[in-house]
This record gives structure tokens, C-alpha cells and sequence, in this order.
């Protein structure tokens, strides 16, 4: 059943994108802590919470980040950057629990009415990693999981239509195939 809480939440669903211009206005304390705390309620294996949260303000640091990333330089211009780290000796787990708090922050940023963007163009590029984890000043061990760029939107971005990005060609039902006829014990 439907409540207008849970419509609300679709809705933003829907309404995260992709943003890659941003307003200078300020990302003001109270979202970022909104934020930064949906990213700690996301479930992570065995309740390890194996990650940590840096928080970018400084211009100068973004701008280098994103010019030796190549990013789009109008990234470096939202006023938050959250970059998420976790311990290289931390759980088998640790990027699953990093991508579920991403998620959750991306959503807690749209409700907020901010824009955002996840980052991590070093994907197949331990060089350009080993560069941004230098810049962050990472001690050794610790590594970069994902940055995510936060801030008021330049301009509004359409929502997704739920008619368009469901597939339903990417749903299999009753595809599994059972060893035995015998129902597993529980
Ligand atoms: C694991 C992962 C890595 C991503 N890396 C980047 C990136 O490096 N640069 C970028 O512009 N977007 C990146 N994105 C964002 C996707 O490109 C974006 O979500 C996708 O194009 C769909 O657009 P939407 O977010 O507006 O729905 C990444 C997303 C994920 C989940």
C-alpha cells in the first residue's frame, strides 16, 4: 500500500541525477550533517561501518583534484565535496558498504533539494588514484572509495520517469532450477 510518505520517497528517487554545475551558495551545515548521517545508516556487512567521510571545502584542493582527474572544472566548483575512505584492511566488504552509503547520501542530498555527483574517474587508473589519495593526504592503508560532489544545482535537471528506466527484459521470474526436489532446511 502506498503512503504519502512512500510516494514522497519515490519521488525522490526519481528526481537524483547527475549534476555537474553549482550554485556558490553555501551547502549549509544542517543538509551536510543530514547527508553525512543517511551515508552512516546504510547497512554495511556485519555492521563494520568501515568507512570514513572527508569533508572538501577549500576551492584550491577541489580544483587540483578535479584538474588532475580531468574532470569537468565545473565540478570542483560545488561547494562540498564528501570524499568516502575506508581502511584497506577493513572488511572484504568495504566498497559494497561504501556504495550503499553513496547511495543513501545522493538520496538525502535530492530530499534536501541539493544536486550531486559520484565520482571516481580513476576506475582502472591505480596511478590517478595513487595521485588523488596523495592530494587528500591519505595515510598509508587508507584508500579512496568515492567523491561525491554536493551543492545547489546551476539548473534543475529533469526527474527520471519510472516509464522509462524500468526494463522490464532485465527481470527473470522463476528461473531457478532446484538440485533436488527436497526444500532446503532452514
Ligand atoms: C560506480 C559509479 C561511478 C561513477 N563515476 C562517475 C564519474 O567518474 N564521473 C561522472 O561524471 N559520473 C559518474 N557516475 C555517475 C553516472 O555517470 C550517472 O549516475 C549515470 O550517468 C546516470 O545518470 P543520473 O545519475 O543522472 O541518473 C558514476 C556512478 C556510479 C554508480
Amino acid at each position: 500500500m502506498r503512503t504519502r510518505k512512500g510516494t514522497q520517497m519515490l519521488r525522490t528517487i526519481l528526481a537524483r541525477r547527475t549534476h555537474y554545475a553549482f550554485r556558490d551558495t553555501p551547502v549549509p551545515e544542517s543538509a551536510l550533517n543530514h547527508i553525512l548521517t543517511a551515508g552512516m545508516l546504510a547497512p554495511t556487512r556485519f555492521h563494520q561501518r568501515p568507512w570514513h567521510f572527508i569533508i572538501l571545502r577549500d576551492e584550491g584542493a577541489k580544483r587540483e583534484i578535479a584538474e588532475a582527474l580531468r574532470l569537468k572544472p565545473s565540478l570542483a566548483g560545488a561547494p562540498v565535496w564528501i570524499a568516502v575512505v575506508a581502511e584497506e584492511e577493513g572488511p572484504a566488504s568495504w566498497d559494497l558498504d561504501v556504495a550503499a552509503a553513496a547511495q543513501s547520501m545522493l538520496i538525502a542530498a535530492t530530499a534536501l533539494g541539493l544536486g550531486s555527483a559520484w565520482l571516481m574517474p580513476w576506475l582502472g587508473n591505480p596511478d590517478a588514484l595513487e595521485m588523488v589519495e596523495r592530494l587528500l593526504g591519505l595515510p598509508a592503508g587508507v584508500h579512496l572509495a568515492v567523491i561525491l560532489a554536493v551543492g545547489f544545482p546551476a539548473e534543475e535537471m529533469p526527474a527520471h520517469r519510472a516509464e522509462e528506466v524500468y526494463e522490464p527484459s532485465r527481470v527473470h521470474l522463476e528461473q531457478v532450477r532446484h538440485a533436488s526436489s527436497k526444500a532446503p532446511a532452514c
